[in-house]
């Protein structure tokens, strides 16, 4: 159910950020903000900052900032309306929730009645797994067997479904106990054959599938019999409560692991997951044995960025570990894989070697994703040359999922040292498919749109004594509004009381208004318009998305949104121009303030040249002196931004 905007407005204005946070993180006050220990990472010094006035906070640790909702939903894992509506609680504000219908009503008690009905079989499982002859001499001994201990089987609710002569015997204690028939096959219990209900699991070791809140929502069943024609496991099938896609085996035992470690390990199977637990490795979920979904990341996601494959030895782990995986990647995450001794499977690892053995195979076989997946194919290939192409193709194909840009170009690089390949013809292989990419999502498939000039820099070069002061530097200003305009970044200044503050900017609006406080105005045209559409924007209070630029209906902007979005090879020519682009994600703020002063500082370079040609040819006095004040007003710009220059890199 949405929350109305205005009240979303309302609930963030009331919520005051110390107030939030002051629940979870001990404040104290110093200068104008408040400060403690970051909540997000591990510190013994403060450098989480609160600031009322802005009502947001900030780590200068790990970056984390926000407002009240963006802080929980980091602290406390909550979705955006969770968030909302947490606050609208603690500030007394009425949501007005939109009246359910009747069918809304109907379906909410179709749910409740499903959640009692698996809460019932749940207790009546793992009843009859530690307190029935059968449970115990078959249920229990065979996770004995397996070596689990009991803590463990108790843990996860795992319970035992008899094998009853007519394999009825859940079913009919079901109905004794008022279940209706008709519920318990919707639910998928039990099951109509001709002679009426019978358990879907009857002689069945059970795992309860719990949601994120820890409600039963499903159960798989482990056959115990060498049987040919049953499957090893038996499922829940879908239902109003039950949607594969959206469900991790163990997610609500491994949520508050996930986010400590900031990394999900995920595995296959049931008993993987159970092994990780014994062995103390907590932070593991299950697929389930199926490829992995976009909901099933956006799940993790929630928790951390971090996901690290831990697949069985054998050729088909090795397969199942390429599946899913670009899934992962384009949603800006990080994958990275471990490849099990032949043989094995997480839950035999873990139940032949020690912790500490089975911790630090983990840590020294994690490979990043990118440089297994080119390993891999490479070793398929080996010298035969249209294998290797395909490879080539393969590994670009992956990395143009990739969101960010900068990851995108690290990738390149890498690879082209792994598969000894120029880096020219990955990128250009790279531009080719993201233009495809580009194509599609603007609907303009199939019509021109030039490719990126990769010749460029050459020309560049030998026309560069014509090119107008900073071009070079221009362009990269307009790279960097493109690329990072949203992106915050903390600027340090003198309040009133002549105490440091912080302050959050945009970057877009940082070089904007640095630019405009000494009049300074793009001489190449393209970039000009670009100037001015995010002047605009921000004029009315947004920052453009990549989006209105690269599918502009000026192509000239739209290709050069492209070109410089797209196009790592330029970045490196114009490293020879003193333009720092190595590792700027990291240090954007330093990135984006040297950038615009060494521009600033070309451009009043160039205005004081100007003023002392004029100089030279003026013979008024009163000319002389105000073209020499002029000058030494350029001069003191100069000074300062040199100043600030040498700040900025000497950090
Ligand atoms: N699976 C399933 N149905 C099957 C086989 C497998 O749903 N017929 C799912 C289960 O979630 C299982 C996972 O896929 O846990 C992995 O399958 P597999 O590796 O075959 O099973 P294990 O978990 O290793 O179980 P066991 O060790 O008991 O063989
Ligand atoms: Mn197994």
């Amino acid at each position: 159910m949405a929350i109305p905007r205005e009240t979303v407005e309302q609930i963030l204005q009331a919520a005051r950020i110390e107030e939030v946070v002051g629940e979870f993180v001990t404040l104290k006050k110093r200068g104008s903000n408040l400060w403690g220990n970051c909540p997000f990472h591990n510190e013994k010094t403060p450098s989480f900052s609160v600031n009322p006035a802005r009502n947001i906070f900030k780590c200068f640790g790990c970056g984390k900032a926000g407002d009240s909702a963006k802080f929980l939903m980091e602290h406390e894992h909550f979705t955006y309306p969770e968030a909302l509506r947490y606050l609208a609680k603690k500030y007394n504000i009425k949501i007005e929730e939109k009246q359910q219908t009747a069918e809304e009503i109907m379906q909410q008690s179709i749910r409740e009645k499903m959640f009692n009905i698996n809460e019932f079989a749940d207790k009546y499982f793992v009843d009859t797994l530690w307190n029935t002859e059968e449970g115990k001499t078959i249920g229990l001994e065979y996770f004995r067997e397996r070596g689990y201990f009991d803590p463990i089987i108790e843990k996860f609710h795992l319970g035992y479904n008899p094998d009853s002569a007519h394999w009825d015997a859940f079913t009919e204690h079901a109905k004794k106990n008022g279940y209706s028939e008709e519920l318990l096959e919707q639910i998928g219990l039990s099951i109509k054959g001709s002679k009426g209900l019978y358990d879907r699991y009857h002689g069945r070791v059970m795992f309860p599938i719990h949601s994120l809140t820890g409600r039963v929502i499903g159960f798989g069943g482990r056959i115990l019999v060498n049987d040919k024609k049953s499957p090893k496991y038996q499922n829940s099938p879908e239902s109003e409560i039950y949607d594969k896609k959206q469900t991790l085996y163990g997610i609500y035992f491994a949520k508050n692991a996930i986010a400590r470690q900031d990394e999900c390990i995920l595995v296959e199977g049931y008993f993987d997951v159970l092994r990780m637990h014994q062995i103390g490795i907590e932070n593991v979920v299950a697929s389930s044995g199926t490829s992995l979904t976009m909901e099933q990341i956006r799940l993790v996601k929630r928790y951390t960025k971090n996901i690290t494959m831990l697949y069985d030895g054998d050729a088909a782990g090795v397969h199942a570990a390429l599946r899913g995986t670009d899934m992962i990647l384009s949603e800006g995450m990080n994958v990275r894989v471990v490849v099990l001794p032949p043989e094995h499977d997480p839950d035999t690892f873990g139940k032949e070697f020690s912790v500490d053995y089975v911790s630090n195979y983990l840590k020294e076989n994690a490979k990043d994703f990118i440089r297994f997946k080119t390993e891999l194919l490479l070793k398929d290939a080996e010298n035969d040359p249209i294998k290797r192409g395909q490879v080539i193709r393969d590994i670009v194909e992956t990395i143009s999922v990739i969101p960010d840009s900068i990851f995108r170009i690290t990738y390149v690089k890498e690879c082209s040292r792994l598969l000894d390949m120029p880096e020219q013809t990955l990128t250009n292989e790279l531009n080719k498919i993201l233009r495809a990419k580009l194509k599609k999502s603007l609907g303009v498939e199939g019509e021109a749109i030039p490719e990126p000039e990769t010749t460029t820099p050459k020309q560049e070069e030998t026309v560069e004594d014509q090119l107008p002061a900073g071009y070079y530097q221009e362009r990269d200003l307009v790279r960097l509004l493109l690329m990072f305009g949203k992106e915050m970044i903390t600027e340090e200044r003198l309040d009133e009381n002549e105490e440091k503050v912080y302050e959050q900017v945009s970057v877009a609006q940082l070089i904007i208004d640095e630019l405009k406080m000494d009049g300074i105005v793009f001489t190449n045209v393209v970039n000009k318009k670009i100037f001015d559409i995010f002047d605009k924007a921000l004029d009315e209070g947004y920052i453009p998305d990549d989006q209105v630029f690269t599918s502009n209906e000026d192509e000239t902007i739209a290709q050069l949104a492209a070109d410089l979005l797209f196009s790592p090879y330029k970045l490196d020519q114009w490293n020879k121009y003193s333009i720092y682009v190595t590792q700027e994600e990291n240090n954007l703020r330093a990135t984006v303030l040297s950038s615009l002063y060494r521009y600033k500082d070309l451009i009043i370079e160039e205005r004081r040249k100007a003023v002392e040609e004029e100089l030279k040819n003026t013979t008024d006095a009163a000319d002389q002196m105000i073209l020499l004040k002029q000058k030494k007003e350029l001069d003191d710009i100069r000074k300062q931004i040199n100043k600030e220059l040498g700040i900025v890199i000497a950090k």
